[in-house]
């Protein structure tokens, strides 16, 4: 793919990378992902913004040839993960007289992680501007999307919000601009569900520190541009700050068959109820889908058998995923199944101290489920949907 101009003298020059399937060895990328670069010519300086993951330097320096760059001002580091920042030497070596502009935090990491030699930084506060001539770059501080040091830049003149993380997308595509708006929101939801969310009070924060200032175009470090950034906006407002929805998400896992029976018994009582149900097999499920249920759920159910005196590794695995996640769940419970004896439910319910949750009786079941397990998924099923009603989720 060339170079692709989304405004006159500002480039897209990143990587798509439509084959990775995973990130940071756990993040399944169902749909690749892209790293995206910017450069902007100003009249007087020239800026690129980040670079791209060090296994596809090849073509970011491919843009620049394409583009003819010479010479190179400025490398606005917005954040030092390596997918963006991986290839910064390599542009150092090429662009010896570029400064690497960034948030003295991001410095010290650019620091730790690749050894950049400490005179080439020129570190920015929270509102500080660098004029490239006919454009002007604002910083702003955006941290914890989702590392500390990370910053947004503002193109004044173009108002376009190069916004690195915040809002992006794992996804692979030759849209330049978002085209299919249902696939970008999903990927989008999977991306902050994943990474995102866990920091949802710092992003709020964030949300409401833009919102002053006109944008036309949502420039993020994934996924394709916004050049209506509303949609985006919008989307990352419902899943912050809105209340959870009528919905149920049930990890589960099973060896023997109990379990399931148990957590089919209870989708199904619990659907007659009203209550939309997402159930997910621990052993087959995409934990990207997983987040993604939970980022509007008001209740978790977790499905367990006993093993070794507690619960399935499976679910100790997802458990801890969720409470790391922080989701805006309301209810918890616990079903499943035992033989002998175990602390299954003392185990998860101490994994889960991050989830501001109402525990409800938990199901479990000795041996195969029986009549009165099932009554008891009866009364735990009428007390979700009696608790979704009296708080009254849509
Ligand atoms: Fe896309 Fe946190 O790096």
């Amino acid at each position: 793919m060339k170079p692709r101009e989304i405004k006159p003298g500002i480039y897209w020059v990143g990587a798509v990378d439509w084959d990775r399937r995973l990130f940071d060895a756990l993040i399944p990328l169902p749909d690749g992902t892209s790293y995206n670069s910017y450069f902007i010519q100003g009249s007087e300086k020239t800026a690129l913004l980040d670079t791209v993951d060090p296994t596809m330097y090849g073509v970011l320096n491919d843009h620049l040839n394409e583009l003819g760059i010479q010479h190179l001002d400025y490398i606005i580091s917005h954040h030092a993960e390596q997918d963006h920042s991986g290839s910064l030497l390599r542009v150092l070596e090429r662009f010896p007289e570029a400064k690497v502009v960034c948030s003295p935090r991001c410095k010290g990491l650019l620091i730790d992680l690749l050894m950049v030699p400490e005179e080439k930084f020129i570190t920015v506060n929270d509102k500080e501007t660098l004029s490239l001539g006919d454009k002007t770059l604002e910083f702003i501080y955006t941290p914890w999307v989702h590392w500390p040091e990370t910053i947004s830049s503002y193109l004044k003149e173009d108002k376009i919000l190069f916004s690195c993380d915040f809002f992006g997308s794992h996804l692979a595509t030759t849209d330049l601009y978002v085209g299919d708006e249902w696939q970008a929101l999903e990927a989008a939801k999977r991306y902050y569900a994943e990474i995102m969310m866990p920091y949802r009070t710092t992003i709020e924060k964030n949300l409401h520190k833009i919102e002053y200032y006109p944008i036309d175009m949502i420039a993020a470090s994934h996924g394709p541009v916004y050049n209506k950034p509303e949609i985006i906006a919008k989307a990352y407002h419902s899943w912050v700050f809105d209340e959870p929805k009528n919905i149920v998400v049930i990890p589960y896992t099973s060896m023997h068959h109990s379990t399931r029976r148990m957590v089919e018994y209870l989708v199904d009582n619990l659907t007659r109820r009203g209550v939309t149900v997402q159930q997910f097999d621990l052993s087959v499920t995409d934990p990207g889908k997983l987040a993604v249920a939970l980022v509007e759920a008001a209740t978790v159910v977790i499905g367990t058998p006993t093993v070794l005196a507690g619960p399935h590794p499976n679910v100790v695995t997802a458990v801890f995923l969720t409470n790391a996640l922080r989701p805006k769940l309301r209810f918890a419970s616990i079903i499943g199944s035992y033989g002998w004896g175990g602390r299954t439910v003392e185990i998860l319910s101490a994994m889960m101290p991050n989830l501001k949750v109402e525990m409800l009786e938990p199901v479990l079941s000795k041996g195969v489920p029986k009549e009165a397990d099932f009554q008891a998924l009866d009364k735990l099923a009428a007390a979700i949907a009696q608790k979704h009603k009296e708080s009254n989720l849509k």
